[in-house]
């Protein structure tokens, strides 16, 4: 079976991840499409390519990934001249496929792939790529025939594919960033209340609380959320988080406050119902 030729059309962070990936798998990329030759050279030095225009670099291949933030998909996928034997992709989640209509509008089929995954480096080395895709869930939205070459993709990259519905990306997406960016505020909040208890920096504070983050995650993932709580909403210490919230002031308090609420489901679970009604009275605002 001929394996359909890959076009990048982006440069950044999600292309960099991709396009190592497929080289560790053995469908290298054949084209890499940008509008500007200098800020994509350093990519294109890495997968060994050369910098195209975004319609050329599309002209060159059979399955073409536009690898570009949201608001660039649309406008970008309307300025290529498409065929019909193409499949064009998009990387995002939280864009609906009808960002793609132009495409469609000229026979080609379209398809969504997002991978649920932390892509940060612009430049990662093969290895990492490799990692980063290990064990992932890619987010697929496709017709039925380019679902099943897409899925062959994405079990070749070792990750697993998730059925993503129309009309629903925008909550599905949301969810990805609640699990993501959001994690960051408590450790934000955690980092600064740290310096000033220490007397430290906030970075001096995250580097020791850092651990325990990742503790969390790692009990998260092997025992389920509930399994996962700690501290005083795990045990019902009333006393303990009346104190936490007496010790915090100004915004952060009421951050900790509607952090602690918002656990209560997970800590009802861990102690029943009769316990939590402490914990429920003492966040009362
Ligand atoms: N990064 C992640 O963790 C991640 C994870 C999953 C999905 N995604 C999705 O992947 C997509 C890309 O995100 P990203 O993080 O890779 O973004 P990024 O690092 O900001 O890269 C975006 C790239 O798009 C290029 N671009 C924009 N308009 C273009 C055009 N008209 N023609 C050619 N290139 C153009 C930019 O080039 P310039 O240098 O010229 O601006 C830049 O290289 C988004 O939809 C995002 O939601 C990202």
């Amino acid at each position: 079976m001929t394996l359909p030729r890959i076009a990048l059309i982006g440069a950044g962070r999600t292309a960099a991840h991709l396009g190592q990936a497929l080289i560790g798998v053995r469908r290298p990329a054949v084209a890499l499409g940008a509008r500007s030759a200098e800020r994509a050279g350093p990519l294109a030095q890495a997968l060994g390519l050369a910098v195209l225009s975004p319609a050329a670099a599309a002209q060159a291949a059979d399955w073409v990934f536009l690898c570009v933030r949201d608001a660039d998909i649309a406008p970008l996928c309307a300025s290529i001249p498409w065929r019909a034997d193409q499949l064009v992709l998009h990387c995002s989640g939280a864009t609906e496929l009808d960002a793609l209509a132009a495409a469609q509008a000229a026979g080609a089929q379209v398809a969504g792939f997002h991978p649920l995954q932390l892509m940060a480096n612009p430049l990662p080395t093969a290895a990492e790529a490799a990692q980063a895709f290990m064990g992932i869930r890619i987010g697929i939205e496709a017709g039925p025939d380019a679902r099943l070459e897409l899925e062959a993709l994405v079990l070749a990259l070792g990750a697993q594919p998730l059925h993503l519905q129309a009309g629903q990306r925008a909550r599905y997406h949301a969810a990805a960033n609640a699990a993501a960016s959001a994690l960051l505020a408590p450790l934000d909040l955690a980092s600064r209340q740290a310096a000033q208890a220490l007397g430290c920096t906030p970075d001096q504070a995250w580097a020791a609380l850092a651990p325990l983050a990742e503790g969390t995650l790692r009990a998260a993932r092997a025992r389920g959320l509930a399994g996962a709580l700690s501290g005083p909403m795990a045990r019902a210490e009333v006393a303990v988080l009346s104190a936490h919230l007496q010790a915090l002031a100004g915004p952060d308090e009421g951050l900790y406050r509607a952090l602690m609420q918002a656990l209560l489901p997970l800590a009802t679970q861990r102690v029943g119902a009769a316990q939590a009604q402490g914990l429920v009275a003492v966040l009362k605002a």
